[in-house]
């Protein structure tokens, strides 16, 4: 927040709060590389896993999984994370191939697109993640000797402080087309942060420009305490969803981008399991009842 910015110097890494669950979407992206019909491929993803000390007994393949694709967590929701990467690595392709050259991945984590994807030559990937999550994953891709296959710059801020100077200053042109990231993203963050930042990427957008997020619709986070997917999170790894979720009201950000001018739509991701003929569907007592993938673009003149 330009000006009256609090400061935030919380340089946490992935070994706990909420960077960990960094960690569980790369694990997630493991078990999904190695399935015989995975919806996407990390070749990174396991050894993100295998570097951290907190995530030392997790799977990196469902056949590790003594109840296999029956495991709440490592099935059912590892497949949701795989569905969720398919989905929004199409997305991103779409919007540089149309016309944005420049990608903003904002609470990148452990994502690797810029390693994995093809891109236009001339596409540049910001990053945005708190400097503990980005040296993790630098030092970790280093000792791969992997190589970005476009221009990559981690940006390392964090989402609660002066993000758009350092965005700015590592190189995003406002005037130039551009495609934003918010993916397991703002569920974490105070309502007003979310707020500021819709309004923010708005404001740095130009005509041509595209915006993909993730919300929780529902009214209280609480009524799905019990579930299988937050229990099995807990219980199997001490990840308490709930516990790092914001409790704040939420802001209505696709109505907001849609008061803008912007052109938005709003996806169950059942939908989109139906699409890719794999995924999770609907179950009782489901956590991600109230999760709604948002595409909005800005329409050119
Ligand atoms: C569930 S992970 C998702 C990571 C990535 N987008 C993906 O889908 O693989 C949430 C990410 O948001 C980041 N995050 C949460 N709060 C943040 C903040 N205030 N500033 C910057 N990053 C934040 C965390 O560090 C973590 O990497």
């Amino acid at each position: 927040m330009a000006g009256a910015a609090p400061q935030h110097t919380d340089a946490e890494g992935v070994d706990a709060g909420v960077g960990l669950t960094a960690l569980l979407v790369a694990a997630a992206r493991a078990i999904e590389t190695h399935r015989h019909d995975s919806l996407a491929q990390d070749i990174y993803a396991e050894h993100f896993v295998r570097a951290a000390p907190a995530c030392a007994t997790w799977p990196v393949r469902i056949q590790q999984v003594p109840d296999g694709d029956g495991n709440p967590l490592w099935g059912r929701f590892a497949r949701y994370f795989g569905l969720r990467t398919r989905v929004l690595d199409d997305f991103l392709l779409r919007s540089v191939r149309r016309s944005a050259r420049q990608v903003v991945l904002l609470g990148a984590g452990l994502d690797t697109r810029a390693f994995r994807l093809d891109w236009p030559s001339d596409c540049v990937v910001f990053e945005i993640d708190r400097a503990g999550v980005l040296a993790f994953k630098h030092q970790v891709l280093k000792d791969l000797s992997a190589t970005p296959k476009v221009k990559r710059v981690p940006v390392p801020v964090d989402l609660r402080a002066d993000w758009v100077t350092a965005l700015t200053t590592a190189g995003l042109d406002p005037a130039a087309p551009s495609v934003w990231l918010a993916e397991g993203l703002l569920f974490y963050l105070p309502g007003p942060i979310e707020t500021y930042l819709i309004d923010t990427v708005d404001r740095l957008t130009t005509q041509g420009s595209a915006l993909a997020f993730e919300a929780k619709l529902e009214k209280d986070l609480l009524e799905y305490r019990d579930s299988p997917i937050y229990t099995a999170t807990r219980e199997q790894i001490g990840i308490d969803l709930l516990h790092l979720f914001d409790k704040g009201p939420r802001p209505d950000s696709a109505g907001s981008l849609t008061a803008k001018g912007w052109s938005t739509s709003m996806h169950r991701p059942f939908d989109f399991t139906r699409r890719y003929g794999r995924g999770p569907l609907p179950e009782p007592n489901d956590a991600l009842e109230g999760n709604r993938w948002v595409f909005a673009h800005k329409p050119s003149p």
